[in-house]
Protein backbone atom coordinates (compact mmCIF):
# COMPACT_ATOMS: atom_id res chain seq x y z
CA UNK A 1 0.00 0.00 0.00
CA UNK A 2 1.15 3.70 -0.85
CA UNK A 3 1.84 6.07 1.61
CA UNK A 4 -1.14 8.29 2.99
CA UNK A 5 -1.73 10.93 0.77
CA UNK A 6 -3.61 14.12 0.44
CA UNK A 7 -6.36 12.59 -2.53
CA UNK A 8 -9.93 13.36 -1.26
CA UNK A 9 -11.45 9.90 -0.62
CA UNK A 10 -14.85 8.45 0.05
CA UNK A 11 -15.73 8.01 3.58
CA UNK A 12 -15.84 3.79 3.22
CA UNK A 13 -11.95 4.06 2.02
CA UNK A 14 -10.78 7.11 4.39
CA UNK A 15 -11.61 4.98 7.85
CA UNK A 16 -9.83 1.86 5.79
CA UNK A 17 -6.63 3.34 4.66
CA UNK A 18 -6.54 6.58 7.28
CA UNK A 19 -3.04 6.33 9.49
CA UNK A 20 -1.84 3.30 7.61
CA UNK A 21 1.25 4.52 6.42
CA UNK A 22 4.22 2.17 5.28
CA UNK A 23 6.83 3.55 7.35
CA UNK A 24 4.42 2.52 10.79
CA UNK A 25 3.03 -0.55 9.67
CA UNK A 26 6.55 -2.23 7.72
CA UNK A 27 5.07 -5.57 5.63
CA UNK A 28 1.86 -6.02 7.67
CA UNK A 29 -1.48 -4.20 7.19
CA UNK A 30 -1.95 -2.97 10.98
CA UNK A 31 0.95 -0.90 12.69
CA UNK A 32 1.98 -2.76 15.19
CA UNK A 33 1.66 -2.37 19.15
CA UNK A 34 4.74 -0.79 20.03
CA UNK A 35 4.89 -0.58 23.74
CA UNK A 36 7.18 1.74 25.40
CA UNK A 37 7.93 3.91 28.14
CA UNK A 38 11.34 4.59 27.38
CA UNK A 39 12.41 5.35 23.49
CA UNK A 40 16.23 5.27 23.32
CA UNK A 41 18.88 7.85 21.04
CA UNK A 42 21.38 7.20 18.96
CA UNK A 43 24.14 9.15 21.17
CA UNK A 44 23.86 12.52 22.94
CA UNK A 45 23.59 14.59 19.82
CA UNK A 46 20.29 12.74 18.83
CA UNK A 47 19.33 13.32 22.05
CA UNK A 48 19.22 17.11 22.10
CA UNK A 49 17.80 17.21 18.46
CA UNK A 50 14.34 15.40 19.87
CA UNK A 51 13.31 18.49 21.67
CA UNK A 52 13.13 20.73 18.65
CA UNK A 53 10.00 19.44 17.52
CA UNK A 54 7.19 19.07 19.29
CA UNK A 55 5.22 16.84 16.80
CA UNK A 56 3.53 13.33 16.34
CA UNK A 57 5.81 10.70 13.81
CA UNK A 58 9.16 10.94 15.86
CA UNK A 59 10.07 8.85 19.00
CA UNK A 60 10.78 11.30 21.94
CA UNK A 61 9.25 9.45 25.17
CA UNK A 62 6.19 7.21 26.01
CA UNK A 63 3.70 9.88 26.93
CA UNK A 64 4.28 11.32 22.79
CA UNK A 65 3.07 8.08 21.81
CA UNK A 66 4.35 5.84 19.17
CA UNK A 67 3.42 4.43 15.30
CA UNK A 68 0.42 2.93 16.99
CA UNK A 69 -1.15 6.10 18.41
CA UNK A 70 -0.03 8.46 15.76
CA UNK A 71 -1.73 6.46 13.16
CA UNK A 72 -5.25 6.28 14.93
CA UNK A 73 -4.66 10.09 15.33
CA UNK A 74 -3.97 10.72 11.98
CA UNK A 75 -7.09 8.40 10.74
CA UNK A 76 -9.39 10.66 12.96
CA UNK A 77 -7.78 13.85 11.33
CA UNK A 78 -7.97 12.71 8.31
CA UNK A 79 -12.18 12.43 8.75
CA UNK A 80 -12.09 16.25 9.43
CA UNK A 81 -11.43 18.37 6.64
CA UNK A 82 -9.88 21.34 7.32
CA UNK A 83 -8.44 19.74 10.66
CA UNK A 84 -4.63 20.45 11.90
CA UNK A 85 -4.59 17.60 14.24
CA UNK A 86 -6.63 14.99 16.60
CA UNK A 87 -4.99 14.44 20.49
CA UNK A 88 -6.57 11.19 22.09
CA UNK A 89 -7.53 10.87 25.76
CA UNK A 90 -8.15 7.83 27.98
CA UNK A 91 -11.78 8.30 28.07
CA UNK A 92 -14.25 10.83 26.47
CA UNK A 93 -14.63 12.87 29.84
CA UNK A 94 -10.96 13.63 29.65
CA UNK A 95 -11.34 14.51 25.83
CA UNK A 96 -13.97 17.19 27.06
CA UNK A 97 -12.68 18.50 30.13
CA UNK A 98 -9.08 19.27 28.32
CA UNK A 99 -10.29 20.69 25.12
CA UNK A 100 -12.21 22.50 27.43
CA UNK A 101 -9.18 23.54 29.62
CA UNK A 102 -7.07 24.19 26.70
CA UNK A 103 -9.70 27.46 25.94
CA UNK A 104 -10.41 28.52 29.13
CA UNK A 105 -9.52 30.82 31.24
CA UNK A 106 -10.01 31.82 35.03
CA UNK A 107 -12.89 34.89 34.76
CA UNK A 108 -14.27 33.10 31.81
CA UNK A 109 -17.62 32.48 30.63
CA UNK A 110 -19.01 29.13 28.81
CA UNK A 111 -22.14 28.51 27.55
CA UNK A 112 -23.39 25.04 27.66
CA UNK A 113 -26.44 23.16 25.97
CA UNK A 114 -28.55 22.28 28.28
CA UNK A 115 -29.27 18.91 26.48
CA UNK A 116 -25.15 17.94 27.89
CA UNK A 117 -24.12 15.00 28.81
CA UNK A 118 -23.89 14.98 32.55
CA UNK A 119 -20.31 14.75 32.85
CA UNK A 120 -19.86 17.51 30.50
CA UNK A 121 -22.27 19.33 33.16
CA UNK A 122 -20.61 18.55 36.29
CA UNK A 123 -16.81 19.13 34.51
CA UNK A 124 -18.39 22.80 34.27
CA UNK A 125 -20.77 23.46 37.38
CA UNK A 126 -17.68 21.96 39.76
CA UNK A 127 -14.13 22.01 38.60
CA UNK A 128 -14.92 25.31 36.08
CA UNK A 129 -16.37 26.65 39.08
CA UNK A 130 -13.30 26.39 41.70
CA UNK A 131 -11.22 27.88 38.62
CA UNK A 132 -13.44 31.02 38.41
CA UNK A 133 -14.63 29.71 35.34
CA UNK A 134 -18.50 30.50 34.96
CA UNK A 135 -21.08 28.08 33.23
CA UNK A 136 -24.53 29.17 31.79
CA UNK A 137 -27.14 27.04 30.06
CA UNK A 138 -29.25 27.51 26.83
CA UNK A 139 -31.88 25.98 25.07
CA UNK A 140 -30.67 23.61 22.76
CA UNK A 141 -33.37 24.70 20.29
CA UNK A 142 -31.65 28.23 19.92
CA UNK A 143 -30.11 29.45 16.57
CA UNK A 144 -28.42 32.92 16.06
CA UNK A 145 -30.96 34.11 19.07
CA UNK A 146 -27.71 32.16 21.34
CA UNK A 147 -26.06 35.87 20.65
CA UNK A 148 -28.52 37.44 23.32
CA UNK A 149 -26.87 35.46 25.77
CA UNK A 150 -23.34 36.65 24.98
CA UNK A 151 -21.43 38.52 27.76
CA UNK A 152 -17.73 40.53 27.53
CA UNK A 153 -16.66 37.07 29.17
CA UNK A 154 -18.33 34.53 26.96
CA UNK A 155 -14.91 32.57 25.62
CA UNK A 156 -16.58 29.30 24.93
CA UNK A 157 -19.97 27.53 23.95
CA UNK A 158 -20.27 23.51 24.36
CA UNK A 159 -22.75 22.14 22.01
CA UNK A 160 -23.31 18.62 21.62
CA UNK A 161 -25.68 17.49 18.83
CA UNK A 162 -27.91 15.75 19.31
CA UNK A 163 -28.15 15.69 23.04
CA UNK A 164 -27.53 11.84 24.20
CA UNK A 165 -30.60 11.71 26.27
CA UNK A 166 -33.39 13.75 24.00
CA UNK A 167 -31.96 14.14 20.83
CA UNK A 168 -32.78 17.66 19.62
CA UNK A 169 -30.88 18.59 17.16
CA UNK A 170 -28.71 22.35 17.09
CA UNK A 171 -28.51 24.96 14.36
CA UNK A 172 -24.82 24.48 14.82
CA UNK A 173 -23.44 26.77 11.65
CA UNK A 174 -25.66 28.91 13.27
CA UNK A 175 -24.48 29.22 16.09
CA UNK A 176 -20.90 28.51 15.41
CA UNK A 177 -21.45 31.84 12.67
CA UNK A 178 -22.50 34.23 15.95
CA UNK A 179 -20.10 32.99 18.32
CA UNK A 180 -17.08 33.54 15.77
CA UNK A 181 -18.01 37.35 15.01
CA UNK A 182 -18.00 37.65 18.87
CA UNK A 183 -14.83 35.69 19.40
CA UNK A 184 -16.27 33.51 20.80
CA UNK A 185 -14.73 29.25 20.61
CA UNK A 186 -17.15 26.80 19.69
CA UNK A 187 -16.76 23.22 20.76
CA UNK A 188 -18.77 20.25 20.20
CA UNK A 189 -19.33 16.45 21.58
CA UNK A 190 -19.97 14.73 18.26
CA UNK A 191 -19.84 11.39 19.62
CA UNK A 192 -23.22 10.58 18.00
CA UNK A 193 -22.91 11.54 14.69
CA UNK A 194 -18.95 11.11 14.55
CA UNK A 195 -17.20 13.05 11.66
CA UNK A 196 -18.59 10.12 8.99
CA UNK A 197 -21.89 11.38 9.34
CA UNK A 198 -21.46 15.04 10.56
CA UNK A 199 -18.03 16.74 9.92
CA UNK A 200 -18.08 19.17 12.56
CA UNK A 201 -15.57 21.56 11.48
CA UNK A 202 -16.78 22.22 7.45
CA UNK A 203 -19.99 23.23 9.45
CA UNK A 204 -18.19 25.73 11.22
CA UNK A 205 -17.24 24.19 14.71
CA UNK A 206 -13.35 24.98 16.23
CA UNK A 207 -12.93 21.66 18.54
CA UNK A 208 -14.84 18.28 17.27
CA UNK A 209 -14.53 16.20 20.67
CA UNK A 210 -15.44 12.33 20.35
CA UNK A 211 -15.71 9.75 22.88
CA UNK A 212 -14.36 7.31 20.69
CA UNK A 213 -15.50 4.55 23.42
CA UNK A 214 -18.33 4.55 21.14
CA UNK A 215 -18.65 3.87 17.78
CA UNK A 216 -14.53 4.07 17.07
CA UNK A 217 -13.92 2.06 19.33
CA UNK A 218 -17.24 -0.22 18.45
CA UNK A 219 -16.86 -3.54 20.57
CA UNK A 220 -17.64 -2.24 24.46
CA UNK A 221 -14.11 -3.46 25.28
CA UNK A 222 -11.51 0.21 25.34
CA UNK A 223 -12.52 3.64 27.05
CA UNK A 224 -11.00 6.53 24.59
CA UNK A 225 -11.93 10.02 23.20
CA UNK A 226 -10.33 12.10 21.04
CA UNK A 227 -10.18 15.87 19.85
CA UNK A 228 -9.76 17.43 16.74
CA UNK A 229 -9.15 21.10 15.78
CA UNK A 230 -8.22 23.49 13.40
CA UNK A 231 -4.88 25.04 13.09
CA UNK A 232 -6.27 28.24 15.38
CA UNK A 233 -6.32 26.21 18.44
CA UNK A 234 -4.25 22.62 17.58
CA UNK A 235 -0.88 24.13 19.54
CA UNK A 236 -2.98 25.55 22.82
CA UNK A 237 -4.78 22.11 22.50
CA UNK A 238 -2.09 19.93 22.04
CA UNK A 239 0.58 21.37 24.80
CA UNK A 240 -2.45 21.48 27.35
CA UNK A 241 -2.76 17.48 27.02
CA UNK A 242 0.86 17.30 27.32
CA UNK A 243 1.10 19.48 30.55
CA UNK A 244 -2.16 17.20 31.54
CA UNK A 245 0.06 14.15 30.78
CA UNK A 246 -2.93 12.63 28.62
CA UNK A 247 -1.88 9.22 26.76
CA UNK A 248 -3.17 6.31 25.98
CA UNK A 249 -1.89 2.84 25.56
CA UNK A 250 -0.78 1.56 22.59
CA UNK A 251 -2.73 -1.57 22.86
CA UNK A 252 -6.03 0.20 23.41
CA UNK A 253 -4.94 2.80 20.55
CA UNK A 254 -4.39 -0.64 18.21
CA UNK A 255 -7.99 -1.86 18.87
CA UNK A 256 -9.73 1.50 18.34
CA UNK A 257 -7.73 1.33 14.95
CA UNK A 258 -9.27 -2.09 14.40
CA UNK A 259 -12.76 -0.75 15.17
CA UNK A 260 -12.11 1.88 13.47
CA UNK A 261 -11.75 -0.20 9.92
CA UNK A 262 -14.90 -0.75 9.79
CA UNK A 263 -17.09 2.43 11.32
CA UNK A 264 -18.72 3.00 8.12
CA UNK A 265 -20.09 -0.11 7.09
CA UNK A 266 -20.85 -0.53 10.99
CA UNK A 267 -22.41 3.40 11.37
CA UNK A 268 -24.85 1.89 8.31
CA UNK A 269 -25.96 -1.08 9.82
CA UNK A 270 -26.98 0.59 13.07
CA UNK A 271 -28.50 3.22 10.81
CA UNK A 272 -30.78 1.11 9.22
CA UNK A 273 -32.05 -1.14 12.04
CA UNK A 274 -31.88 1.91 14.75
CA UNK A 275 -34.25 3.51 12.07
CA UNK A 276 -36.71 0.28 11.34
CA UNK A 277 -37.53 -0.14 15.10
CA UNK A 278 -37.64 3.62 15.95
CA UNK A 279 -40.68 3.38 12.95
CA UNK A 280 -41.69 0.06 14.67
CA UNK A 281 -41.98 1.79 18.11
CA UNK A 282 -44.21 4.99 16.82
CA UNK A 283 -46.76 2.43 16.01
CA UNK A 284 -46.84 0.99 19.18
CA UNK A 285 -49.47 2.06 21.20
CA UNK A 286 -47.66 1.92 24.63
CA UNK A 287 -45.31 4.21 22.89
CA UNK A 288 -45.41 8.14 23.16
CA UNK A 289 -42.51 10.00 21.44
CA UNK A 290 -40.04 8.44 19.34
CA UNK A 291 -36.84 10.75 20.21
CA UNK A 292 -35.12 10.01 16.87
CA UNK A 293 -33.40 12.90 14.42
CA UNK A 294 -34.30 11.42 11.46
CA UNK A 295 -37.98 11.05 12.58
CA UNK A 296 -40.05 13.98 11.49
CA UNK A 297 -41.79 14.97 14.87
CA UNK A 298 -38.11 14.80 16.40
CA UNK A 299 -36.79 18.33 17.69
CA UNK A 300 -34.16 19.57 15.04
CA UNK A 301 -35.17 16.89 12.72
CA UNK A 302 -34.99 19.67 9.58
CA UNK A 303 -31.73 20.82 11.03
CA UNK A 304 -30.26 16.92 10.94
CA UNK A 305 -31.97 16.63 7.45
CA UNK A 306 -29.87 19.58 6.30
CA UNK A 307 -26.80 19.12 7.76
CA UNK A 308 -26.04 15.28 9.08
CA UNK A 309 -25.06 12.74 6.53
CA UNK A 310 -26.64 10.09 8.22
CA UNK A 311 -28.22 8.78 11.90
CA UNK A 312 -26.41 6.39 14.03
CA UNK A 313 -28.25 3.85 16.77
CA UNK A 314 -28.90 5.68 19.79
CA UNK A 315 -32.40 6.98 20.08
CA UNK A 316 -35.02 7.11 23.17
CA UNK A 317 -38.88 6.70 23.32
CA UNK A 318 -41.40 7.69 25.58
CA UNK A 319 -43.71 4.90 27.52
CA UNK A 320 -47.03 6.87 27.41
CA UNK A 321 -48.68 6.28 30.65
CA UNK A 322 -45.87 4.41 32.19
CA UNK A 323 -44.38 4.56 34.93
CA UNK A 324 -41.04 3.69 37.47
CA UNK A 325 -42.15 0.05 37.65
CA UNK A 326 -43.59 -0.74 34.75
CA UNK A 327 -40.36 0.53 32.90
CA UNK A 328 -38.47 -1.18 35.13
CA UNK A 329 -40.65 -4.09 34.16
CA UNK A 330 -40.33 -3.96 30.41
CA UNK A 331 -36.19 -3.07 30.53
CA UNK A 332 -36.01 -6.52 32.48
CA UNK A 333 -37.98 -8.19 30.17
CA UNK A 334 -35.75 -8.11 27.31
CA UNK A 335 -33.50 -10.40 26.53
CA UNK A 336 -31.14 -9.18 23.87
CA UNK A 337 -30.72 -5.66 25.03
CA UNK A 338 -28.17 -5.44 27.92
CA UNK A 339 -28.52 -3.02 31.09
CA UNK A 340 -25.98 -0.60 31.19
CA UNK A 341 -24.12 2.60 30.64
CA UNK A 342 -22.60 3.39 27.16
CA UNK A 343 -23.36 2.81 23.66
CA UNK A 344 -22.52 2.51 20.30
CA UNK A 345 -20.83 -0.90 20.60
CA UNK A 346 -21.82 -3.88 18.41
CA UNK A 347 -23.98 -5.01 20.90
CA UNK A 348 -27.59 -4.18 21.97
CA UNK A 349 -28.66 -2.23 25.08
CA UNK A 350 -31.66 -0.15 26.98
CA UNK A 351 -31.20 1.98 29.76
CA UNK A 352 -34.17 4.57 31.39
CA UNK A 353 -32.97 7.89 31.36
CA UNK A 354 -34.60 10.58 32.83
CA UNK A 355 -33.50 14.15 31.73
CA UNK A 356 -35.54 16.45 33.96
CA UNK A 357 -32.69 15.61 36.30
CA UNK A 358 -30.09 17.52 34.41
CA UNK A 359 -31.91 20.64 33.18
CA UNK A 360 -31.26 24.01 34.27
CA UNK A 361 -32.26 26.24 31.77
CA UNK A 362 -35.43 24.54 29.91
CA UNK A 363 -37.84 22.37 31.40
CA UNK A 364 -38.01 18.65 30.14
CA UNK A 365 -41.75 18.18 29.63
CA UNK A 366 -41.88 14.51 28.67
CA UNK A 367 -45.74 12.56 28.99
CA UNK A 368 -43.97 9.40 30.02
CA UNK A 369 -40.74 7.79 31.09
CA UNK A 370 -38.26 7.47 28.40
CA UNK A 371 -35.86 4.69 27.63
CA UNK A 372 -33.06 5.07 25.18
CA UNK A 373 -32.11 1.76 23.22
CA UNK A 374 -28.61 1.58 21.74
CA UNK A 375 -29.70 -0.59 19.06
CA UNK A 376 -26.34 -3.33 18.22
CA UNK A 377 -25.72 -5.35 15.39
CA UNK A 378 -27.96 -8.06 15.89
CA UNK A 379 -31.21 -9.08 13.35
CA UNK A 380 -33.35 -6.18 14.18
CA UNK A 381 -36.32 -8.55 13.22
CA UNK A 382 -34.94 -10.52 16.96
CA UNK A 383 -34.65 -7.36 18.77
CA UNK A 384 -38.15 -6.08 17.36
CA UNK A 385 -39.36 -9.45 18.89
CA UNK A 386 -37.97 -8.84 21.87
CA UNK A 387 -39.34 -5.61 22.32
CA UNK A 388 -42.55 -6.82 21.98
CA UNK A 389 -42.19 -9.11 24.20
CA UNK A 390 -40.87 -6.69 26.95
CA UNK A 391 -44.75 -4.58 26.19
CA UNK A 392 -45.96 -7.90 27.33
CA UNK A 393 -44.88 -7.85 30.67
CA UNK A 394 -44.94 -3.96 30.72
CA UNK A 395 -48.99 -4.25 30.71
CA UNK A 396 -48.83 -6.87 33.37
CA UNK A 397 -46.52 -4.33 35.68
CA UNK A 398 -49.67 -1.87 35.05
CA UNK A 399 -53.15 -3.63 35.67
C1 LIG B 1 -22.52 12.12 24.63
C2 LIG B 1 -21.37 11.56 25.40
N1 LIG B 1 -20.24 12.26 25.45
C3 LIG B 1 -19.18 11.83 26.15
C4 LIG B 1 -19.23 10.64 26.84
C5 LIG B 1 -18.05 10.25 27.66
O1 LIG B 1 -17.32 9.20 27.14
P1 LIG B 1 -16.49 8.22 28.07
O2 LIG B 1 -17.47 7.30 28.70
O3 LIG B 1 -15.54 7.58 27.14
O4 LIG B 1 -15.79 9.06 29.10
C6 LIG B 1 -20.37 9.88 26.81
C7 LIG B 1 -20.45 8.59 27.55
O5 LIG B 1 -21.49 7.98 27.71
C8 LIG B 1 -21.50 10.35 26.09
O6 LIG B 1 -22.66 9.69 26.06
Amino acid sequence: MADTDSEAKNPATQVVTGGRRKEWTGSVVNPPVWRGSTHLYENVAHLRDGVKSNADGRFFYGRRGSPTQWSLAEALTEMEPGAAGTMLYPSGVAAISCALLAVLKPGDEILLADSSYDPSRSFADVFLKRMGISARYYDPTVSTDIAELFAPNTRAILMESPGSLTFEVQDIPAICTVAHSAGIVTLLDNTWATSRFFPALEHGVDIAITAATKYIVGHSDVMMGAVTTHGKYWNSLRRTAQQLGQVVSPDDAYLAARGLRTLDVRLRQHEASALKIARWLKERPEVGLVLHPALPDCPGHELWKRDFKGSSGLFSFELSDGNERSRATFIDALTLFGIGYSWGGFESLALPVDPEKHRSATEWTGKGPLVRLNIGLEDSDDLIADLAKGFEHYHSARS
